[in-house]
């Protein structure tokens, strides 16, 4: 099975290129990135000579026209994907995430090949903090930033084109990851390493925000399960009742660094920070047998420490830009 994996240099895009080639021995996989901030290709470096490499970005309507005619399927992960960036310039994330998606389901539409659209429960926008209702598929889209706004608008478009041209296409609504190779500027890495280098956890606001989390290697089987056996046309949302408060992430990172639960500091909180997302995965769960295998989030995490300790130089050239960034913005 030839397998085009667009985003593949990013985060969960090169653990799910790394898990496919471990596990699946008749992929071929390319990648196509562009190698924004965003992608490293060191990531990829444990199965490079396994994968062949694309530079290049999901809206070139030439070079992804080529790729796709060559592929049996296209996992698109590539995205501008962090909230925080969204609010300050949005313009890549409608360029790559809106632009990039028509780019590939054209595509997609001209040479008849099997498609799957990896989005995120943003979409749906929050939820009440109180009250245990979760997102099922029939959630209405009412995404909050200019980050969740353009994968609503990527999400909508592939459905037109399921509708309208016929195209194969399955799209999944995945909530938070965590795990290895995750950028310094997300929420937990940036915590990690901050306490690597000795410098207090920073929760927004009051940190009372909770966030469904799911370790990135569930994230991707719950994908190949989709590909596999999912129906056309149809959305999977994914999920592993991972439901945990921010002020409860960095507690339990503090913890693990063998300090006291609550020093940490309060900064700035996000301008339309969302309050909670929590996701009903029964439609995977049921129709297609998956099940998460990263069921206790503290051990996960600290099997995410160990690697960010392991991993400095993967990590450390990244990271006083992004804090400077941070500062300016008073978090
Ligand atoms: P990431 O920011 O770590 O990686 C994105 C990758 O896409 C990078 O390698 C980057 O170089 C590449 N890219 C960006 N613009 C591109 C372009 N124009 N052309 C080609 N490549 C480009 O993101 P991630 O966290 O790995 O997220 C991957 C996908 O999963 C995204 O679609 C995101 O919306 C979705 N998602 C993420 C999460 C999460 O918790 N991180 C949860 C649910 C869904
Ligand atoms: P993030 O990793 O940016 O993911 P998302 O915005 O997609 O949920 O943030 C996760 C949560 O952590 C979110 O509620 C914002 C919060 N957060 C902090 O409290 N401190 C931080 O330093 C960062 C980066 C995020």
């Amino acid at each position: 099975m030839r397998v085009l994996v667009t985003g593949g240099a990013g985060f969960i895009g090169a653990n799910f290129v790394q898990q496919t080639v471990a596990e699946r021995p008749d992929a071929r996989v390319t990648v196509l990135d562009a190698l924004t901030y965003a992608g490293d290709r060191s990531s990829l470096a444990p199965v490079a000579d396994r994968v062949s490499f694309v530079q290049g970005s999901v809206t070139d309507a030439d070079l992804v026209d080529g790729l796709v005619a060559d592929a049996d399927v296209v996992v698109h992960f590539a995205a501008e994907s962090h909230n925080d960036n969204s609010l300050t310039d949005p313009s890549p994330f409608v360029q790559t995430n809106v632009v990039g998606t028509f780019t590939l389901l054209e595509a997609v539409r001209r040479h008849g090949v099997r498609y799957h659209h990896v989005s995120t429960d943003e979409v749906y926008g929050d939820l009440p903090l109180e009250g245990g209702e979760r997102f099922t598929p029939a959630t209405p889209y009412n995404p909050s930033s200019p980050y969740s706004s353009t994968k609503a608008a990527s999400d909508l478009l592939v459905r037109a084109w399921v509708r309208s041209f016929g195209i194969e296409a399955t799209i999944s609504n995945c909530s938070n990851n965590y795990g290895p190779y995750q950028h310094v500027e997300k929420f937990i890495p940036r915590q990690v390493t901050n306490l690597i280098d000795g410098v207090r956890p920073r929760v927004y606001g009051a940190g009372a925000n909770v966030r469904d989390w799911i370790h990135v290697a569930d994230h991707n089987t719950a994908v190949w399960a989709i590909i596999e056996a999912g129906r056309v046309g149809e959305t999977y949302l994914i999920g592993a009742d991972g439901e945990t408060s921010n002020l409860e992430v960095v507690r339990t990172l503090n913890e693990l660094f063998g300090r006291d639960a609550d020093d940490f500091d309060h900064v700035a909180d996000r301008a339309g920070h969302d309050l909670r997302y929590a996701i009903d995965a029964t439609k995977l769960r049921t129709e297609l047998g998956w099940a998460p295998r990263f069921t206790d989030f503290r051990s996960g995490l600290a099997a995410t420490v160990d690697w960010y300790r392991a991993n400095e130089d993967w990590w450390r050239p990244a990271k006083a830009a992004v804090e400077a960034r941070y500062a300016r913005g008073g978090q």
